[in-house]
């Protein structure tokens, strides 16, 4: 056993809250986060106006921005829309925020239900639609259409606003906005999931995407739920059944030769369609409950192994990490750089979400007691500790290693936090802890669409992993 080990091993067994005090974001770092997300959402008070040819948009209260800035000099992109998939990912995120409004979410939920009754051009669906004009107006420009994880997402953050909301004595504005609009998205879905739709990144139009099909089966199985309570048994049937067919298709992404998921079925060597970070995500954003077998499902940590390996060579500032930590990208051979697609770089919320799968692994696995290392997901084991799982086994808690693997978890997602950290920009208020959302691979400066939404939002849910990590 190596000694560096050995040390985690000791440690671990003492006192794992005690060795764990030192969080890698601080309390003020965090309300940091905290405050620059927030300050992308609309309020009443906090309007937004867009200029775009002759018009200016103004905002309607709930418009979440994918990020804080239209085009500059080194940024060619145009990311001052409320995205469907952006902005409910943010707002389940806003959830884990202490002493939020009630009127942030209200907001959110009227300008979806005012999106979700636009009327898009023939042949275009609008609960497919991406994005939306910051005033709730569909963006007609040119597109990849119809992206079908987002109404997913939306329903998923409805139904946890509507928990929110129902405890605070809400359920009147629950009853009148928030179950006619999961309704419409989980109607949508049901009918709609083989249909073909584009990825999450914008760029392959399939039927069989891993990403989609993890939201949208988790947002079936929440709105199922969510229709028993108003016992609307015709759907709690469809929405039912429609998950069970989403699950019995996850497993065509296994490609043994490869040695993991795909994001495609079909599409394998095109853009993300094969190794990709979406598959990753799609295990932290569609898992129902911290002990869901998805999580620590061997294929998928085989997954998380390549894509690991993948991005440790491709990234120059990797090599500069002396304690090894990888920052990754979306997938392998990506050039988009948010202005002239010279090159691909790593992403804050690609390489949070690694320490959030780490975080959550320790807390699945304290919670099951027992590890199986199996000669599937070996790989992923010996990248976490080499010199201590050397073949496959079952570790059982009451075994030292157990308690050495959840520290070493733990660490791991530190290390990779702190990194991302090291990488953050002063803004022009002053303030610290701003992310670009991605971070150039040569430079390490933050490139691509400033302030973006989505990247606070993957602070927030990996620290939330990691509170319940080490308390559990
Ligand atoms: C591009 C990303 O690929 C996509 O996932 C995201 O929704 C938009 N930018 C907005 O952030």
């Amino acid at each position: 056993m190596k000694l560096v080990s050995r040390m985690i091993l000791l440690l671990a067994t003492s006192c794992a809250q005690g060795v764990f005090a030192q969080t890698p974001l601080s309390a003020e770092e965090m309300s940091l986060v905290q405050s620059h997300l927030l300050a992308n959402i609309s309020t009443g008070q906090h309007i937004f106006q867009k200029p775009y040819g002759d018009v200016v948009f103004t905002s309607m209260p709930g418009a979440v921005l994918a990020a804080s800035q239209a085009p500059t000099l080194h940024f060619s992109q145009d990311y001052f829309f409320h995205w469907m998939r952006d902005a409910a990912l943010t707002m389940q995120a806003t959830l884990l925020i202490p002493d939020v409004s009630t009127d942030i979410y209200k907001n959110y939920v009227l300008f979806e239900e005012s999106a979700q009754h636009k009327i898009s051009v023939p042949n275009e669906e609008t609960l497919g639609q991406p994005k939306f004009n910051i005033d709730s107006t569909i963006w007609e420009g040119d597109w990849a259409r119809p992206q079908n994880d987002g109404p997913a997402q939306r329903a998923i953050a409805f139904i946890k606003i509507a928990a929110r909301l129902r405890a605070q004595g809400e359920q009147d504005f629950v009853d009148q906005h928030i179950l006619p609009a999961i309704k419409t998205d989980l109607d949508y879905i049901a009918s709609h999931w083989q249909v073909p739709t584009f990825d999450l990144w914008e760029e392959i139009c399939d039927t069989d995407h891993f990403y989609a099909k993890m939201v949208q089966r988790k947002s079936l199985i929440l709105g199922a739920l969510e229709m028993a309570r108003y016992n609307d048994t015709v759907r709690v049937r469809l929405y039912d059944a429609r998950a069970q067919s989403i699950e019995q298709s996850l497993a065509a992404h296994w490609q043994p030769d490869l040695g993991y998921y795909t994001e495609t079925t079909h599409h394998l060597s095109e853009k993300g369609g094969g190794l990709d970070v979406s598959v990753l995500l799609g295990a932290l954003h569609g898992t129902l409950s911290d002990t869901d077998k998805w999580l620590a499902d061997e294929k998928m940590q085989s997954t998380v192994a390549a894509l690991r390996a993948a991005f440790s060579g491709i990234y120059p500032i990797n090599q500069g990490h002396i304690d090894g930590t990888t920052l990754i990208g979306r997938y392998p051979s990506d050039y988009y750089d948010g202005d002239h697609f010279n090159y691909g770089n790593p992403w804050v919320l690609a390489t949070n979400a690694l320490a959030e799968y780490d975080y959550r692994l320790a807390l699945y696995y304290t919670k099951l007691g027992k590890i199986n290392v199996t000669a599937t997901n070996l790989s992923f084991f010996q990248q976490l500790d080499h010199a201590l799982i050397a073949a496959p086994t079952v570790i059982a808690a009451s075994q030292p290693e157990f308690s050495a693997l959840i520290a070493a978890f733990i660490a791991r997602g530190d290390k990779t936090l702190q990194t991302v950290k090291a990488y953050q920009t002063t803004g022009d208020d002053g303030t610290r802890m701003h992310f670009s959302e991605q971070i150039d691979k040569l430079s390490g400066e933050g490139v691509s669409a400033p302030d973006l939404s989505w990247g606070y939002a993957s602070f927030i849910t990996a620290m939330e992993a990691r509170r319940k990590a080490v308390s559990p």
